[in-house]
């Protein structure tokens, strides 16, 4: 299929720096190049800047740099619509996972239009579920999940969202940290989180393998978030908000196996890659590879000699 890379430097949902060297970290490991190997067509965009928006500004007086966030929410968003239009698979190169906000409410509204139901897998240590009353750090990367399901009160401050996706369509794998307020709200939405320990139990196929088959029955589209911090960070230190805990290489494997196999996915973030944490790139090498493995690259391709540094 044709893919499109899209270089989405987002390093203000945070307040830790860093993120904005993500794109050219997964450019650096290869990943076009690794994506062409494939067999697919592949162009790289570039980076892209975020709009000049203005917002009414929060009460919540923790959040940092909303107006940026703004932007970036509305170029993202154009950018996933236009390339979901196109007929091309969008991977977002990121940057924090605010840029989520924008990948998946773009994604959203193009599904709308074609009457197709869209569906999120995210795949994350954390929820992402604050609204702008509830996050207490201020971290807009913390807030994409409640933005795009149309959650109150982001009116104002975000584009207006033209279509949110049912909290019904939304699965997160993966997770070991949710805030309090984003509890209590998870609580009244209906959400799907597997958690670490369902992981732990059922392994990470059998939960996959039902949410793939809701979207196959309902011919729906998938967007696919993968937060860095969905894996241990013994294997991808390179992120600002590790959690013990996380995938292994294998289980994020096989996540991507499975997403192939499908043949659902229509839009992908690769998100919260920080190489300034990183060691020998070796965190970036391994979100490449994953990406690499959702586009088909498959066990039985993989070289005997490690591409670990
Ligand atoms: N829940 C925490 C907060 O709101 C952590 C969010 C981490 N999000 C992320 N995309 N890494 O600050
Ligand atoms: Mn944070
Ligand atoms: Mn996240
Ligand atoms: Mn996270």
């Amino acid at each position: 299929s044709a893919i499109r890379l899209i270089g989405a430097p987002v390093d203000h949902g945070s307040a830790q720096r860093g993120c904005l060297m993500g794109p050219d970290a997964l450019r650096t490991a290869g990943l076009e190049a690794s994506l062409r190997r494939l067999g697919h067509d592949v162009a790289d965009l570039g980076n892209l800047t975020p709009d000049a928006v203005s917002t009414r500004s929060s009460p919540n007086t923790a959040i940092h740099d909303l107006e940026t966030c703004a932007g970036w929410v509305s170029a993202l968003a154009r950018a996933s619509y236009e390339a979901r239009r196109d007929d091309v698979i969008p991977v977002f190169l990121g940057g924090d996972h605010l840029m989520s906000a924008g990948t998946v409410a773009g994604a959203a509204r193009h599904s709308a239009g074609e009457g197709r139901e869209q569906f999120v897998l995210w795949l994350d240590a954390h929820t992402d579920f604050h609204s702008l009353e509830s996050t207490e750090s201020g971290n807009l990367h913390g807030t994409p999940v409640a933005y795009f399901t149309g959650q109150p009160g982001f009116a104002g401050s975000f584009p207006d969202l033209e279509a949110a996706v049912k909290t019904g369509n939304v699965c997160m794998i993966g997770i070991r940290s949710v805030d309090p307020a984003e509890r209590a709200k998870l609580a009244d939405a209906s959400i799907e989180v597997c958690d670490m320990r369902q992981l732990d139990e059922e392994g990470v196929g059998a939960p996959l393998r039902k949410f793939l088959a809701r979207v196959e029955q309902a011919n729906g589209r998938l967007h696919v978030s993968l937060d860095v911090d969905f894996l241990d960070p013994l294997i991808a230190p390179a992120v600002g908000t590790t959690v013990p805990g996380g995938a292994t290489v294998r289980e994020a494997h096989l996540v991507m196996e499975m997403l192939h196999d499908s043949g659902l996915v229509t839009s992908l973030d690769v998100a919260e890659l920080n190489p300034f944490l990183d060691e020998r790139g070796r965190t970036a090498i391994l979100m490449a590879d994953l990406v690499a493995s959702l586009f088909g690259k498959r066990v039985m391709d993989r070289p005997t000699r490690s591409i670990w540094p």
